[in-house]
């Protein structure tokens, strides 16, 4: 979709003051964000600067929607006469959520576009995930900031994007028998979704429960497990048939295709 025909790209349009966004932006937000528009829905934007976000959100969202604005800076009150509010406070601060999530309870849609520093972006993502609704989301903007070295000296291993890895690692925990993380969103996070600049967190706690298997115990025909059996031409089934040894050689198989692996992770 060309984000010229999408009606996120139309609100900013029609936005009374300034705002910058990145195009390929505007086919997400629609897609992610439809489904809220002229609903009863609270939706939270982190970063007001010059306030035409807030105008785009509601041109989006429509008058149902509660739309809160935060930021640093004081300044921002003025857009409380709009019928937004405003709320002034440090996005790196837990006792800020504290107080905001105390005031408003779980909303629907929060997106930061803050700081942007790796602290801001995580700090925020562990307060608000627990904070949102089943069915809502968390969107972070401009995480290409975890590889820019200028300004937010990355990339780092406590980088926005690592914390994003380790959130996936963290899902699969979810699967039985799979390590628990000593820190973990997984009871809340149902599904990330990667975009170019940004992440995006699925909340639902119903859908984010330990996994388990479940059979239909119809009939089987008991097939022959062939996963671990070689290749007719490979050098380990020649090995095999010429010496007539019973072993698939799986740990050495699995040794050598990690050394092919190799290069799919440089
Ligand atoms: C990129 S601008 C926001 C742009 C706006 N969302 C738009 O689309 O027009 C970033 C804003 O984040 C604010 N900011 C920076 N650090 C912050 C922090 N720690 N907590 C809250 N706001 C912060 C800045 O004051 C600035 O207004």
């Amino acid at each position: 979709m060309n984000y010229k025909n999408t009606l996120t790209f139309k609100a900013f349009k029609k936005s009374k003051y300034f705002s910058l966004k990145y195009i390929n932006y505007f086919p997400i937000y629609d897609t992610l964000l439809k489904k809220f528009r002229n609903k009863k829905i609270i939706f939270v934007e982190i970063g007001v600067f010059s306030g035409g976000s807030l105008f785009m959100w509601r041109n989006f969202f429509g008058k149902k929607a509660k739309i809160i604005g935060i930021d640093l800076n004081p300044d921002i009150k003025r857009f409380e006469k709009y019928g937004f509010d405003i709320i002034l406070g440090d996005q790196s601060s837990n006792k800020f959520w504290k107080k905001f999530f105390q005031k408003y309870g779980k909303v629907d849609v929060i997106l930061d576009d803050g700081g942007h520093t790796n602290h801001q972006q995580i700090t925020t993502v562990n307060n608000c995930v627990p904070n949102v609704k089943d069915g809502g989301i968390l969107i972070t903007e401009d995480v290409h900031t975890s590889y820019i070295r200028d300004k937010w000296y990355n990339p780092s291993k406590y980088s926005f994007i690592n914390y994003s890895k380790k959130l996936i690692d963290d899902i699969n925990t979810r699967y039985p028998g799979i390590k628990k993380q000593k820190f973990s969103l997984s009871k809340y996070i149902y599904s990330i979704q990667s975009f170019e600049s940004l992440t995006v967190f699925n909340i639902n706690r119903k859908l984010s429960k330990i996994n388990r298997e479940v059979r239909n115990n119809k009939l089987s025909t008991n097939p022959k497990e062939f996963r671990a059996s070689l290749n007719k031409d490979s050098f380990f089934f020649k090995i095999k048939n010429f010496f007539n040894v019973k072993t698939n050689f799986t740990y050495l198989v699995f040794l050598i295709n990690s050394l092919k692996l190799r290069n799919f992770f440089k």
